[in-house]
């Protein structure tokens, strides 16, 4: 399996909410983009942090949430965070086979996100799919999963480099990140626990430059219409 999350999983959650994400903005600028769509899906749902927050916020009303991911371990703590509200699916994007069932979908450090660069000049698309084929063959199923007029929604993050910090538990948390060939980078995620590593996990990104996106996107039936107010998300229409 391409970018499986299992060597992380277990130390994820402590990672990521000890200073990587912001799972509370992304939460309350979903719930402002998401607009009274109620039927949603999260592409990537991992151990359902977000999924969490969004509840929480009861919003929009009567809110539906579907969250697919490939990692076994990362479903398994979301399915005891999320204790039966998110209806969780075990699914490779790639073998996605949904009719037109979702209002909107999003994207958290999920399938895919753009980097946001405060010294680059745009945006960068990146995805955990590698080849251009599977990003079209993804995007495709995503559109064939949503309504007409349905809403994707892209998180953006900071940009990847390496660096080490202190997690709580006298655990170290480094992250190596290096420029590949072919548009890619590979990422490699330590913990370790007095000098010696406890979990490992390699993942490789595909970049895509933003006019390239726009043009993939397009190409799989999404129109870009603009970006949340605080850029936490650029969004798109799926076109009928
Ligand atoms: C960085 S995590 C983000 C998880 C969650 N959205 C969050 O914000 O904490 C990326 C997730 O995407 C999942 N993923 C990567 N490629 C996938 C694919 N082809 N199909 C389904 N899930 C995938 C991984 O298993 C992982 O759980």
């Amino acid at each position: 399996m391409v970018n499986s999350y299992t060597g992380l999983s277990r130390h994820y959650d402590l990672i990521m909410t000890s200073g990587y994400y912001d799972y509370d903005d992304y939460a309350r600028t979903l719930a402002s983009v998401l607009k009274g769509r109620r039927e949603v899906l999260e592409l990537g749902v991992g151990t359902g942090l977000v999924c969490e927050r969004l509840l929480a916020l009861g919003e929009p009303p009567g809110l539906s949430l579907t969250g697919i991911d490939h990692t076994e371990e990362m479903l398994v703590q979301a399915r005891r965070r999320l204790a039966g509200s998110v209806r969780l699916v075990r699914q490779d994007v790639l073998q996605m086979a949904i009719p037109p069932t979702f209002d909107a979908a999003f994207s958290v450090g999920g399938i895919w996100f753009y980097i946001h660069d405060q010294h680059a000049v745009e945006d960068v698309f990146c995805s955990h799919l590698l080849n251009e084929e599977d990003n079209v063959l993804a995007l495709r199923n995503l559109h064939a999963a949503m309504k007409p007029g349905g809403l994707l929604a892209l998180a953006s993050q900071g940009p990847h480099h390496s660096y080490e910090r202190d997690l709580p538990g006298g655990l170290v948390y480094a992250q190596d990140v290096r420029a590949a060939a072919g548009d890619r980078f590979v990422k490699d995620y330590y913990v370790r626990s007095h000098d010696e590593v406890v979990a490992h996990q390699r993942c490789e990104f595909r970049l895509f430059a933003r006019e390239q996106a726009t043009r993939l996107l397009e190409h799989c039936g999404f129109r870009f219409e603009g970006t949340a107010a605080d850029g936490l998300f650029r969004l798109y229409a799926r076109l009928p």
